[in-house]
Order: C-alpha cells, then sequence, then structure tokens
C-alpha cells in the first residue's frame, strides 16, 4: 500500500526514510510485542488456577481432534480464550505510550490544547481506572465477555486507536491463540520466580525470568 501511494505520488507522505521506519516498527511489533504479551499471558494464567481450568474446559469442549487439523475457523470459538488474552492486554499492556501532535488547535473539555502539542495517551494508566474496570488490579476476563459498548471505545487501547491503530493486532491476537492452543493442549507450567517486569520501552518480563514446563501427559 505504502509503496503504490510512493509510485502515485513521490514528493507525499511515504517517502522512503518513512518506510524504512514503519518495516523496523513492524519488526520491533512482532517480536517484541508479541513476546511481552504471550509471556505475560503464562504468568497471569500461572497466578489464577481457576482461569486455566476453565480455558481447558474450553478447549475441551470446543476443539475436537489433533492440534494440526485446527483451522482460523477454530480458533474463533474460544470467547473465553479471547478474554484471558484481553485482560493481559489490559494489566499488563506491552506498550507504554501512543503518541499524536496535533495538526490544529482542539478544545477537550473545555480546555485548549494548541496545534503542535504531543499528546500522549498511556494504556498502563487508562486500562487501570476505576471508573473503566471496577476493581481495576484484579485479573478478571469475565469483564471481556460482554459486547464492548461504543462509548467505551477508548478505555481499551493496548494497539493505540484511530487512524495510526497498530497494523498487526489482529495478527499479533492470532499469534496469542495460537500460541496459548498449543502450549494449554501440550504443557502446565509454573513460574520459578516471582515476576518482575522491564517498564520501558515496553513492559515485559525480565529476560532472566524462569518458567518451569510440565508435559501435558505427566
Ligand atoms: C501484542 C502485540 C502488539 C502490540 C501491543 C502493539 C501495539 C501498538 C501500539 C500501541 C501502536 C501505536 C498505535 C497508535 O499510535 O494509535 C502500534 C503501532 C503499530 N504497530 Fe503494533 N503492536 C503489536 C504487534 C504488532 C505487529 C505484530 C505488527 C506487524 C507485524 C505491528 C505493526 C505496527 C505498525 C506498522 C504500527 C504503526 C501504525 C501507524 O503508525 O499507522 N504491531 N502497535
Amino acid at each position: 500500500m505504502m509503496l503504490l501511494g510512493q509510485r502515485a505520488d513521490p514528493s507525499g507522505v511515504f517517502s522512503d526514510p518513512l518506510m524504512a521506519n514503519q518495516c523496523l516498527l513492524q519488526l520491533w511489533g512482532a517480536h517484541y510485542e508479541v513476546t511481552g504479551l504471550l509471556g505475560s499471558w503464562m504468568v497471569q494464567i500461572d497466578r489464577h488456577p481457576s482461569v486455566r481450568l476453565r480455558l481447558r474446559q474450553e478447549l475441551d469442549s470446543e476443539l475436537r481432534g489433533p492440534i494440526d487439523s485446527l483451522g482460523l475457523g477454530d480458533l474463533r470459538r474460544l470467547p473465553y480464550l479471547d478474554a484471558t488474552i484481553a485482560e493481559t492486554l489490559r494489566t499488563l499492556p506491552p506498550s507504554s505510550t501512543v503518541t499524536r501532535r496535533l495538526t490544529r488547535p482542539v478544545v477537550l473539555n473545555g480546555m485548549l490544547l494548541k496545534q503542535g502539542w504531543k499528546l500522549i495517551a498511556e494504556p498502563r494508566l487508562v486500562h487501570g481506572w476505576e471508573r473503566n474496570y471496577p476493581d481495576p488490579g484484579r485479573f478478571d476476563p469475565e469483564r471481556f465477555l460482554a459486547a464492548p459498548s461504543e462509548d467505551r471505545r477508548y478505555a481499551f487501547i493496548p494497539f493505540g486507536g484511530g487512524v495510526h491503530a497498530c497494523l498487526g493486532a489482529q495478527l499479533a491476537m492470532t499469534i496469542a491463540r495460537v500460541f496459548a492452543v498449543h502450549l494449554l493442549r501440550s504443557h502446565r507450567w509454573q513460574g520459578l520466580d516471582a515476576p518482575r517486569f522491564d517498564q520501558f520501552p515496553l513492559r515485559m518480563l525480565k529476560p532472566d525470568y524462569r518458567i518451569g514446563l510440565i508435559p501435558a501427559e505427566a
């Protein structure tokens, strides 16, 4: 798309540096952000045995047959799994900030925000507000089982929002679902240390965190 845009308008917004930057960002996103999400999901499931049990029950009732025969359609029948991934993205969002520079002045809640100002939306703050999520510190996938309401659209922003929302969000969710199904079917796991997180530039488990994997049939 960007290459087509550049061909149509070589001096337009899709310059070579911008495209190089986008490619680097995609590599970064595909690697660090997804890894951060998967590690945090494992920590949350390890901490909450009742959630793990319910995940196993959902898998057993919805996914029959060998794992290699499952397709993308099968993954869509796992609302509770999706809810655990969403609740992980809420409680431990890998991305720290979503930034915008104002191209024109805006009045927001009676306050004038001037052209050129930089605005930062911070998922860690928004996701922790009591008015959005009662008892916000509690890991509770149930919150994501109800249909999302339109007026709360920006209460959940792990992938940002608007025209510059994450382009890889659906890919990241699919990778997380595939990873989770394989792992839940094949292994149990247990953290061997208290989890510690790096906070910037992304929130993710420190690299020395150890997880014990036990084959499911053991
Ligand atoms: C759990 C995984 C991921 C998380 C939490 C995440 C989060 C984010 C966030 C917060 C933004 C900024 C959005 C905004 O400013 O509104 C972003 C942008 C972006 N992400 Fe991701 N991301 C993830 C995975 C990926 C993957 C796998 C790819 C590509 C394969 C990707 C590609 C991009 C791109 C290209 C942008 C820039 C979009 C633009 O500026 O128009 N991301 N991501």
